[in-house]
Parts: C-alpha cells; sequence; structure tokens
C-alpha cells in the first residue's frame, strides 16, 4: 500500500522514522510572497485559482520548482469547506475572507447544509492534477481547517483580532455551538477523505486560531471534534499533522487526538515540547517566521540553534511555527531552506 516516493523525508519524520536530516517545508509556501504567484493572482480572483484544477497545480508547483522543497502544500484555503456547506464566501485584497450571510442563530445554522463533498469534488479534481505533475518526487500535503477555526470565520463573518463574537456564542449558547461545530466536523471529515481517495500523501489540520481560547474552552469545543475528526480518517500510511497557534500550550491535548505529527508555534522550545509528548509522536515547526526578515547570518544562526536543540530526535519537521508574511523577501525563504538542506544530523 505505501507509495515509495523519491523523497520520502516527510513521510518518515511524520512516522518518526530515522531521516538523515530534517525534511522542511512551510506553510503558506505557495503565496504571495513569490512573484511567480502574482504573475496568476493578478489574472484571476483567489476561489477561481482554487476551484480550476489546472491553476491550483500550477501554484502548487512553485514552491515545489523555485524553492526545491520537500513537500507540496495543495493551494486552497480552510474556508472551502463553509463555502460549500453555504457560506458566502470571497476574499478581498487587503480585507482577507468574507461571509456575507454569517451565523447568529440556530435558523443560520439550521440553514447550513452537510452533505456537500460532491461540491468540493474540485479539490479531488486539482489533488490528482498536481500528482501528474509531481511524479512521485515528493509528498503533497492536503489539508483542512479545524472545526472551532472554520466556525470562527462563519460567526465573526471574516477575520476577527479578539473572537468576541465566537467566545460569546460558546460562552452563551454552548448548544448552538456543538450543533454547528459537529456539522463542520461531519464535512471535514468526508472532505479529508475525499482528499486520501484523490492521492494527498499526509494531511495537516490547521487550527489557527485556538490559542485564542482557555484550556478548557480548548477542550470542549476544538479539541473534542478534532479527535473525532482524525479517527474517522482512513489513514491507511497517510500521516496526519494537527497544526495550531497556542500549540505551545495546547501540544499535550493535541497529541491526545492522536495525530502523527503535532505543529508548534514559535513560543515554546521544540525539545521540551517533544520531551513532554508521547513516544512516536513528532513534531513540526517551530521557527518564528519573523526570522525570515532578518539577515541571512541570523536566519543561519536560528536554524542551526534549533537543529542543536533537536539533535538525536527522531520525527521532527521543520517549518516555520507560523505561515510565511507576503512581505518576507523570497530570497531569505530559498536561503532558509538552502540552510536545513545543506545540514546532515
Ligand atoms: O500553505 C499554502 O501555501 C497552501 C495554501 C493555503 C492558503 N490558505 C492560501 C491562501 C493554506 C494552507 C491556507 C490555510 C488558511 N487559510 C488558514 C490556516 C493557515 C494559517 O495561516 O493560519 C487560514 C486561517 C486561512 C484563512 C484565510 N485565507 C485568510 C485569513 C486569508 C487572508 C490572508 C491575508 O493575510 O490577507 C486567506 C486568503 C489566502 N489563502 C491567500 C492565500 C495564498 C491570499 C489570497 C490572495 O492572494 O489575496
Amino acid at each position: 500500500m505505501t507509495k515509495q516516493l523519491q523523497n520520502n523525508l516527510l513521510i518518515n519524520a511524520a512516522f518518526s522514522q530515522q531521516t538523515e536530516r530534517p525534511p522542511v517545508w512551510m506553510m503558506r509556501q505557495a503565496g504571495r510572497f513569490m512573484k511567480e504567484y502574482w504573475d496568476i493572482k493578478n489574472r484571476y480572483s483567489f476561489l477561481e485559482m482554487c476551484k480550476t484544477p489546472e491553476i491550483a497545480a500550477d501554484v502548487t508547483m512553485l514552491p515545489v520548482d523555485l524553492l526545491g522543497v520537500d513537500a507540496a502544500i495543495l493551494f486552497s484555503d480552510i474556508l472551502v469547506t463553509a463555502e460549500a456547506m453555504g457560506g458566502q464566501l470571497s476574499f478581498e485584497q487587503g480585507v482577507g475572507p468574507r461571509f456575507a450571510n454569517p451565523i447568529r442563530n440556530m435558523a443560520d445554522a439550521e440553514a447550513l447544509q452537510t452533505d456537500v463533498v460532491e461540491n468540493l469534488h474540485y479539490v479531488g479534481d486539482a489533488i490528482k492534477v498536481v500528482q501528474q505533475r509531481l511524479q512521485g518526487s515528493i509528498p503533497l500535503v492536503g489539508f483542512a481547517g479545524a472545526p472551532f477555526t472554520v466556525l470562527s470565520y462563519l460567526v465573526e463573518g471574516g477575520s476577527s483580532k479578539d473572537f468576541k463574537r465566537t467566545k460569546l456564542l460558546l460562552h452563551n449558547e454552548p448548544e448552538l455551538a456543538h450543533f454547528i461545530l459537529q456539522k463542520i466536523a461531519d464535512v471535514t471529515v468526508g472532505y479529508l477523505n475525499l482528499q486520501i481517495a484523490a492521492g494527498v500523501d499526509a494531511l495537516q489540520l490547521f487550527d489557527s486560531w485556538a490559542q485564542a481560547l482557555s484550556w478548557d474552552d480548548y477542550r470542549t469545543f476544538s479539541h473534542q471534534y478534532n479527535a473525532q475528526i482524525i479517527s474517522k480518517l482512513n489513514r491507511k500510511g497517510v500521516p496526519v499533522i494537527s497544526f495550531c497557534k497556542g500549540s505551545s500550550v495546547f501540544a499535550p491535548l493535541m497529541a491526545e487526538a492522536k495525530p502523527d505529527v503535532v505543529s508548534v508555534d514559535w513560543n515554546a522550545d521544540l525539545r521540551n515540547v517533544k520531551d513532554n509528548l508521547p513516544q512516536g509522536v513528532a513534531v513540526q515547526g517551530n521557527l518564528d517566521p519573523f526570522v525570515l526578515y532578518a539577515d541571512k547570518k541570523v536566519i543561519k544562526e536560528k536554524i542551526l540553534h534549533l537543529f542543536e536543540r533537536m539533535r538525536g530526535q527522531d520525527g521532527f519537521i521543520f517549518n516555520l511555527g507560523h505561515g510565511i508574511m507576503p512581505d518576507i523577501p523570497f530570497d531569505n525563504v530559498k536561503y532558509a531552506i538552502e540552510v536545513v538542506k545543506d545540514f546532515r544530523f
């Protein structure tokens, strides 16, 4: 069953097997810090790019061809599940994602559809096109948003600084919150299994805004659903990476959901996090993405310091603690990847 990739570093590290060096990829590697991204973006809307398999594949391949990363991540967005469920989604320049019909009451929640995996078939089509282009060279990472993070966008109607409406919902109307979260979780299971069936080699669950939650609320409104999703995946050799901002705190709970890898933000010492996880749970991370604005000398020092901390540890994937910002110099990203690829444990 296990597919033989020419470069299997990411899969081996995800399953805590020994690798000669850490594999490297970066969240938001297919994005706005690349001139070549803008050449495409200037011709289409963001959703058009996601929904046209050839274009999604073109963007997915940019960091593969230009940066030499050890894994590709499918070009898409975490909010496509919410859109498929009935959210009227748009992405506006400088504003980010917006839902024209935010969820504010039970009637709104009831209107969310769950029999929608068919609406997401374009993602499966994009995966197939990417795999034809990759030709087994490196793994392709698929992904979805975790229910709590997706809920926050549906409730706020877009990005939020303080998640005020979301937290009001969790605190004042927990049953309504659970009703929505369960619907998103059900769709996410079908959606990730569609991605496995279409041929992704690994999966990442993005719970970007979990850091807004207290420990107890994280357990009740986030962890529980992530655990449910992970337990229902047809994993068969496809490792699952669980990412959240807040992982420096939540890592032990994240591990209880039984992913293969916990992806850690940049607050904690990665070695300390790993030492406190059960045997066989790998870690991913955790360079502060802002380091990539700094001088090359600093970038190298910070990466090598992280590697010194992780020396002798199987189950380590190099990544950032969060995504690449759009104004980070391309050259610095490329340099960081070269530093990782030159390293040997
Ligand atoms: O990582 C990759 O390169 C793969 C593609 C990818 C995108 N979004 C492309 C994108 C992935 C994995 C995502 C996930 C995503 N989307 C997350 C989780 C990861 C994270 O960063 O925490 C979240 C929270 C979203 C929601 C989202 N989509 C936001 C907040 C925005 C606006 C960002 C901003 O700063 O304006 C988007 C749009 C988006 N998703 C862009 C890209 C390349 C920018 C679209 C554009 O070109 O205008």
